[in-house]
């Protein structure tokens, strides 16, 4: 009898020990669901495929582009009493073009901002797979639109265009050892951007012959990233000599550079912005969401820019179809920016194209979005004063209006 009974109490442990395990078990399974469903719902790509290129403008007021990217700079060390000694030239460019603040997003990071300039997307969370440091899918840019284009800057940022090998894109950056070396004198990183450029700009000024065309047509791009400021910020912070001085050299670079563009083609058909990706904490970093961080400067001059004697205000996926509409290239297919037409020197029927363009570039995003989710969720709900019915009676009106030239009168 005892020794029966001491063996029911070894099958019971055992029953209950296989129990403990069967709810350890489901309860890791559960545990595993739940972050699973958080990664599917907040880290998925928001960027959809399959839109037909829209093209900004027939009309476009440049024939070429000059981008200037200030990496690191924040609007509050541009902006200001003594800015005729820091930037003297962007000064008085400021009186003949526009100018104002990027309102850019987190995280203030080189990629996400230069994405945001060139694309007109902001941060695909799904870039959490990658660690933040590559963009998870392809993605479509001013860079690839342009008829042509040449980048020059550091390799971090300009080797994430051109994942297609276009062969209108030029890419040039320098090797990452340089990074370091510029540590030391953050201004050699822009100087070599200069040399390159000042280089480039003599060989099309002595080119002769059928291969030059690509030089001189419309819709191309130049993009200078100019990263010594961004080295000055994080190596010595915001209020040291070392980033005002290097202020003062990109405006000397931006100068040169203008002059030269204007005496290599002498067409006055060149348009210019000057921007930054993000900004720049008293304390050297950058990343968050601080006023020193997401506000950055933007001017803009020359051929199609408005002379704004005030302050605009935009958000950074903005630039992407303001430089489109400039050069009259297809809009970034997966932009989201709204064109400032306050930048633009057009008149109002041209400025009624150029916004029709961008309204129907978003309503392709918009619809690929809609038929996406139909034909993936379980349930829809449609949003009642968005139907087809209310978007076509909408594209009628705008269509009729452009015909008769009355789209001024919305
Ligand atoms: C930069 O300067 C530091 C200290 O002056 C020196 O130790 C280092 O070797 C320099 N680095 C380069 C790449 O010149
Ligand atoms: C792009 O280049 C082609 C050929 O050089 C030219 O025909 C076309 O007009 C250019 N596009 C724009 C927007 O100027
Ligand atoms: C800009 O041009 C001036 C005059 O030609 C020259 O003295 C200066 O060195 C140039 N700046 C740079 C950064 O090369
Ligand atoms: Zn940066
Ligand atoms: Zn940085």
């Amino acid at each position: 009898m005892k020794f029966l009974g001491a063996n029911m109490d070894e099958d019971d442990r055992d029953v209950n020990k296989y129990k403990k395990y069967k709810i350890i078990l489901w309860g890791l399974m559960v545990h595993f669901l739940l972050l699973f469903a958080v990664f599917d719902v907040y880290f998925a790509s928001p960027l959809d495929k399959g839109m037909a290129p829209v093209k900004s403008t027939d009309l476009p007021p440049a024939k070429r582009l000059v981008l200037f990217v200030a990496d690191g700079l924040r609007a509050e060390a541009m902006y200001g009493d003594d800015e005729n000694y820091r930037i003297p030239f962007l000064t008085k460019l400021k009186q003949s073009g526009s100018w104002g603040v990027v309102h850019t997003r987190m995280p203030t990071e080189s990629r996400p901002g230069h994405v945001a300039m060139l694309a007109g997307i902001y941060e695909d969370p799904s870039a959490i797979f990658k660690g933040w440091k590559a963009n998870p899918v392809p993605f479509d840019s001013v860079i690839s639109q342009s008829n042509n284009s040449w980048c020059w800057g550091s390799p971090d940022i300009i080797k994430l265009f051109n994942k297609d090998d276009l062969p209108t894109v030029h890419l040039h950056a320098y090797g990452s050892e340089m990074e370091d070396f510029g540590k030391n004198n953050t201004g050699l990183l822009d100087v070599w951007v200069y040399n390159k450029v000042e280089k480039f700009l003599k060989e099309v000024h002595g080119c002769r012959g059928s291969l030059c065309g690509k030089y001189f047509s419309g819709g191309n791009f130049f993009f200078l990233h100019l990263l010594g400021i961004d080295t000055a910020g994080h190596g010595y912070k915001p209020h040291s000599k070392e980033y005002i001085n290097n202020i003062k050299l990109v405006d000397e670079i931006v100068r040169n550079t203008t002059e030269l563009f204007e005496t290599t083609f002498n067409d006055q058909s060149t348009a210019y912005v000057f921007t930054s990706d993000h900004g720049m904490t008293d304390w050297g970093s950058h990343g968050s969401g601080s006023r020193h961080e997401t506000e950055v400067p933007i001017i803009a001059w020359g051929a199609g820019i408005r002379a704004n004697n005030q302050r605009q205000d935009i958000n950074q996926i903005d630039i992407a179809p303001l430089l489109s509409s400039l050069i009259g290239i297809n809009i970034p297919i997966n932009s989201l920016g709204i064109v400032p037409i306050t930048f633009l020197n057009l008149n109002e029927d041209e400025l009624s194209n150029v916004l029709l363009s961008n309204t129907l570039q978003l309503l392709k995003i918009f619809n690929i979005k809609k038929r996406r989710i139909e034909t993936n969720a379980l349930v829809v709900v449609p949003f009642k004063s968005i139907t087809d019915k209310s978007v076509s009676e909408m594209l009628d009106r705008l269509n009729k209006l452009q015909n008769k030239k009355k789209l001024r009168n919305l």
